[in-house]
């Protein structure tokens, strides 16, 4: 179907983005790209343009791509009537190009009864309609899905510039990178506490990268995986001949850091003797290698980690009060998963984009119960348990949706039970428009005025249950 490569264009789309080539946020025209037939498009084309939309037309998605490539488009509305496995299978790759964009569907009701359709949308719409058009519908969603692109393309320089690859939009994540771009300018020692799995690691990560010692090394040791009696030679390093097996002298991990940042992780598990080495560290900046009495200085910023209580340790003996107070100077809590549940969908979603060279191409997506189950789920392993899931049912998932039972989670029973509402709904909706139109000899009009609904209202849900009348 394609024959300019799709992933280079979608590049200098960004890239254009990136350099803020495009419109700025809610000053210029607001532009939209129509994909179909000229017979689909022209009335919601006509009536896009009278509400003062920029309006782009393609007929075929080759001619398409050039134009979201061109004019940097935000929205893009496909009226497609009729489509069929082979046209979702390209729409899918087409979409999945273009994902930068905020994407509304119009289908008839019998494409929307297909599998490959409902897939479809889960998988790349923000949402559809059923031909007939309710154009008022459809121009008040395509408005949100231009606020919503709009809102997307402001957050996400402030996502990129915490780098580490932090993903988080909740209140609790901002804020964070907000405390760690604060942190990173100053030159004190930062102690990260948080659970397991939490991100400790990726935030001392960021916190060097946004200091002014980013070019410089970054040492990460973690203190528990370090043998006890190696560790004052792997931290400060050794003289020839200090020990037995010291054959040469070696240079510390301290000392590679120079210039740069060492982060110790998981600290509470530093023996107590070698405790007193890293104080002695924090307050001359000095460090003395293994059989030698030379000091050297260095220069390096020290950030530690740790998932146990350290008031606690520090009261049961295990670690040194004047030490915790040192590492102390510049807290930072990593807040648990469960506290940011507004983080859990971007994060699966995530997960899903980086690992999909190990999925089945049909698979799509998650399903609308596994997201649910996520969100009610309380995540005791934090970030890692949450990627190790997912990648798990990419793996394991033998539907095209990834369900509850292929991340191993249940269902949780007020989601069954909205849905049961939900469904009740829907028969209830649907029994009412079938008797109507029986009673009103399937006269459209006027069972519409019986329903107390419009007429384009009545022909819309009657589309959405699969209910046909001639004409009407
Ligand atoms: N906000 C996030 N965005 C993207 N990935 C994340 C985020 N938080 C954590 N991760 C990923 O989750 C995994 C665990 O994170 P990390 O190693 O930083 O946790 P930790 O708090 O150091 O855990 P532990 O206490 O077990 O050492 C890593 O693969 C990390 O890249
Ligand atoms: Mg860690």
């Amino acid at each position: 179907m394609f024959d300019v490569p799709l992933q280079a264009c979608v590049a200098a789309a960004s890239a254009r983005r990136a350099t803020g080539q495009g419109d700025p946020v809610g000053t210029a025209k607001k532009k939209i790209l129509c994909i179909g037939t000229s017979a689909l498009t022209s009335p919601i084309a006509e009536r896009l343009r009278a509400s003062d939309w920029d309006v782009h037309r393609a007929n075929d998605l080759r001619s398409a791509h050039r134009l979201i490539v061109e004019h940097g488009l935000r929205v893009g509305l496909l009226v497609m009537g009729d489509v069929d496995e082979p046209r979702c299978a390209e729409l899918d790759t087409f979409l999945g190009a273009h994902a930068q964009l905020e994407w509304v569907g119009c289908f008839d009701a019998d494409s929307l009864a297909r599998p490959c359709c409902r897939d479809l949308i889960l998988a790349h719409l923000f949402d559809h309609h059923t031909l007939p058009l309710d154009i008022a519908r459809v121009l008040s969603c395509v408005g949100h899905a231009h606020g919503r692109a709009a809102l997307r393309e402001l957050s996400t320089p402030e996502l990129d510039r915490a780098d580490a690859g932090i993903v988080g939009q909740s209140a609790a994540i901002v804020n964070l990178m907000r405390q760690a771009r604060r942190i990173a300018h100053a030159s004190a020692p930062v102690l990260i506490h948080g659970e397991s799995g939490s991100g400790k690691e990726l935030f001392a990560h960021a916190i060097h990268l946004n200091s002014p010692r980013a070019s410089g090394p970054y040492v990460p040791i973690n203190c528990g995986a370090i043998q006890p009696a190696l560790i004052q030679s792997e931290l400060f390093g050794h003289e020839r001949g200090s020990f037995t097996g010291a054959v040469s002298e070696k240079r510390g991990f301290f000392e590679a850091a120079d210039g740069g940042t060492v982060f110790l992780d998981e600290i509470g598990d530093l023996p107590l003797d070698l405790q007193v080495n890293l104080l002695r560290f924090l307050q001359e900046g000095t460090i003395t290698r293994v059989g030698s009495t030379r000091e050297v200085r260095l220069d390096v910023r020290i950030v530690a980690a740790t998932n146990v209580d350290l008031e606690k340790a520090v009261a049961a003996g295990r670690f040194r009060q004047d030490l915790y107070y040192r590492l102390n100077v510049l807290p930072l809590h990593v807040v648990p998963l469960r506290d940011r549940r507004e983080d859990i969908r971007l994060l699966a979603e995530h997960v899903f984009r980086t690992y999909s060279a190990e999925k089945r191409p049909s698979l799509k997506g998650f399903s609308r119960s596994a997201l649910q189950a996520m969100d009610a789920y309380n995540w005791p392993g934090n970030v890692r348990e949450l990627i190790n899931r997912v990648r798990a049912a990419m793996i394991t998932a033998e539907r095209n949706l990834i369900m509850p039972s292929d991340l191993g989670l249940k269902m949780p029973q007020d989601v069954q039970l909205i849905n049961v509402l939900d469904e009740a709904r829907l028969q209830a909706e649907r029994s009412a428009i079938r008797s109507s139109l029986q009673q009103s000899g399937r006269n459209v009009a006027l069972s519409a005025r019986q329903l107390g609904v419009s007429r384009m209202t009545l022909y819309r849900l009657m589309a959405k249950h699969g209910i046909h009348v001639p004409n009407g």
